[in-house]
């Protein structure tokens, strides 16, 4: 067992987190892949909701999984048919990495996407937070999922310090137990996002906060106020770079432009949003080819690959 906290804490901890989640959970249900247990679709789900915020997901969810039912159905499409279905979402290279993924399950895998820890991490895209997503989710699994909200949780409200990756995964494994690890993860997550919040967190209805809360716990007996343990990374919330004017604006042009079609490259510099620009168009949409996104034909033009 870590040594990262004590046993009453633990149970403290536990009890507070249940005691919240009851009154979040019914509006988080309503999420479609919350809805479903099948690998598959929570394989995507997990690949969608990675670097995007949470409202944009549904309804590409639901044409995704609408579309390709199985893993036998996505790999037996194109890819571009994938991107195209991803085009809103951005970070288009997921796209690419899911259509993979389809292939791999399909030729290693008997088309069945595996439960296996091991298996899961060689799929293309597949990192250990998304793999034992799919093992808790999907599978049932009595295995910890740690995504940035979880691990804010862990270390501000149990660990009371910064702790290493493999410390806080190791813990988070520990505190699945006998609970159902979907529900109990779900719940952490949620937890996380809604009241302990990267910013403001609303510790004035934290059921953690009258308890044991370790951040708050040590703050009340030091009588001031001591830093946030979670530390810049985990507090200031979601970097939100500018996205007006940005590559990723362009690139996104430039990718919804291509599901129409070729594009040249007199015209490419305009399919950007950067008449003005050609080399920066250029630039971006070889960087696109390099990641498997979109090729070139002979003619120069560029095409979904
Ligand atoms: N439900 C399952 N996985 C999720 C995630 N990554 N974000 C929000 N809700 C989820």
């Amino acid at each position: 067992m870590t040594d990262l906290t004590r046993t009453e804490s633990r149970s403290e901890f536990i009890a507070g987190v249940t005691e919240a989640w009851s009154d979040l959970r019914v509006e988080r249900d309503a999420y479609p892949w919350r809805q479903t247990r099948d690998p598959w679709f929570t394989l995507i789900a997990e690949f969608m909701l990675a670097q995007t915020q949470v409202a944009r997901v549904p309804s590409h969810f639901v044409a995704m999984t609408k579309r390709f039912p199985t893993p036998r159905s996505c790999a037996d499409a194109s890819q571009a048919e994938v991107v195209a279905l991803w085009v809103g979402l951005g970070y288009n290279r997921r796209a690419v990495a899911l259509h993979r993924c389809a292939r791999m399950i399909c030729d290693r895998f008997g088309g069945r996407v595996p439960s296996d820890l091991g298996q899961l991490r060689e799929l293309p895209g597949v990192g250990p937070y998304i793999a034992r997503a799919i093992r808790a989710f999907a599978f049932g699994e009595q295995t910890g999922v740690v995504d940035v909200n979880i691990k804010r949780v862990l270390v501000r409200a149990l660990v009371g310090h910064e702790a290493p990756p493999k410390a806080l995964q190791a813990l988070a494994d520990e505190l699945v137990g006998p609970r159902l690890p979907r529900e109990w993860n779900l719940s952490l997550m949620d937890f996380g996002s809604l009241v302990c919040r990267a910013r403001a967190p609303r510790c004035s209805e934290c059921p953690l906060f009258r308890q044991s809360c370790a951040w708050r716990r040590d703050e009340r007996h030091a009588g001031l106020e001591l830093p946030d343990p979670a530390g810049r990374a985990l507090s200031a919330g979601p970097r939100q770079s500018v996205f007006v004017g940005s590559d990723r604006q362009g690139r996104g042009r430039i990718v919804r432009r291509a599901c129409h079609g070729p594009i040249g490259q007199e015209e490419l510099a305009v399919a950007a949003g950067w008449p003005d620009e050609p080399e920066r168009a250029e630039k971006v949409a070889a960087k696109l080819v390099v990641e498997g996104v979109l090729r070139r034909t002979r003619t120069g033009s560029y095409q979904l690959a």
